[in-house]
């Protein structure tokens, strides 16, 4: 059984006998990073500065929610717009894990230009067990390198502490309530976020159509599971396709893009299993996307697959 109060007192100090000098993380919002961070909070206070970096890639209003999060935790926080970087970079990129590893170095190398700047020595990470075992980290194959784990450059200048390593995102969000986080309940994001859901070249406008699309299937979805008309699935979102359909708008042929909504139950996200969203719920979210972006997007598919095989992003 885990223990919440045991794992947090021996993580704050083992935090505190490790990190002997100033710290940064990488705060992104997401439970792992929140929790991480609270507890390097609780075990060198000022001495850590969070943070959170705009990749160009968050979701709808995040970046003020985080900032406002940050804020009320009484965290030591920066934020760092650095989409123009992170669109640069990426630019003409359509491999999956080309694209995790040009992000997850972009923001390693954006982390060390802050940490130079308030001269610190250590990098606390969010990294939680299936992150690195998926990575290839344990016995099984690389399936994808996961944000926090597949880019780490070979030379690194910081020295790197993970409080998370040894628990599964059940423990975590058990973490976050007795630590009151508010984002505790929040459903997960991946670290590379928008990005791993543009199949295809990730440009800023294809962010812009997904992070809609993401924004209307949650929308949607929060508000069926209020209606009671369904539960509220483990994680839910759309992604973009990198197919085009004929359609028609109007009297007149349309050729647009197509966006598939992804909704899961599962427990630790090893395995998962779709969501069986009531097709009500299903024609809502199809309705609002082709309204709201009638010019970019004419057609929107559910995905039915498990994990395994499927994996829960399409990246
Ligand atoms: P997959 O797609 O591998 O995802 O079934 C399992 C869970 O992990 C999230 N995910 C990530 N989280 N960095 C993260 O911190 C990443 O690079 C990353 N990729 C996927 C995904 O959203 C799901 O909850």
């Amino acid at each position: 059984m885990f223990d919440v109060d045991k794992f947090i007192e021996e993580a704050v100090a083992d935090l505190q006998s490790k990190l002997t000098g100033k710290t940064v993380i990488g705060a992104s919002g997401g439970v792992d990073s929140t929790v991480a961070a609270v507890l390097a909070d609780r075990a060198i206070g000022d001495l850590l500065v969070a943070v959170y970096v705009d990749t160009g890639y968050m979701r709808k209003g995040e970046t003020e929610m985080i900032e406002n999060m940050l804020k009320d935790l009484g965290l030591n926080y920066r934020v760092i717009d650095a989409s123009g970087e992170f669109f640069e970079a990426l630019k003409g990129v359509i491999d999956p894990e080309q694209k995790r590893k040009i992000i997850g170095e972009k923001f390693i190398r954006v982390f060390e230009r802050e940490a130079k700047k308030v001269d610190a020595e250590f990098l606390v990470q969010g990294t939680i067990a299936p992150d690195w075992i998926e990575s290839g980290g344990g016995l099984r194959d690389t399936i994808k390198s996961h944000h926090n784990v597949g880019a780490l450059p070979e030379k690194f200048d910081l020295k790197l502490v993970e409080p998370l390593r040894d628990i599964y995102k059940d423990e975590v969000r058990k973490v976050a309530r007795a630590l009151k986080i508010a984002v505790a309940e929040r459903q997960p994001f991946p670290g590379p976020g928008l990005a791993v859901r543009i199949l295809g070249e990730a440009t800023p406008e294809a962010t812009a159509i997904v992070r809609e699309a993401c924004a209307i299937a949650e929308e949607e979805i929060d508000r069926a599971v209020e209606e009671g008309l369904m539960e509220v699935p483990w994680q839910y979102f759309a992604a973009l396709l990198p197919i085009k359909s004929v359609g028609v708008m109007g009297d007149v042929r349309a050729y647009g893009r197509t966006v598939v909504v992804r909704a899961v139950q599962s427990v630790d996200a090893m395995t998962a299993a779709y969501s069986q969203i009531p097709h009500s719920v299903l024609e809502r979210i199809s309705t609002r996307i082709t309204n709201e972006m009638r010019n970019s997007v004419n057609r929107v598919v559910y995905d039915i697959t498990n994990k395994p095989p499927g994996t829960i992003e399409w990246e």
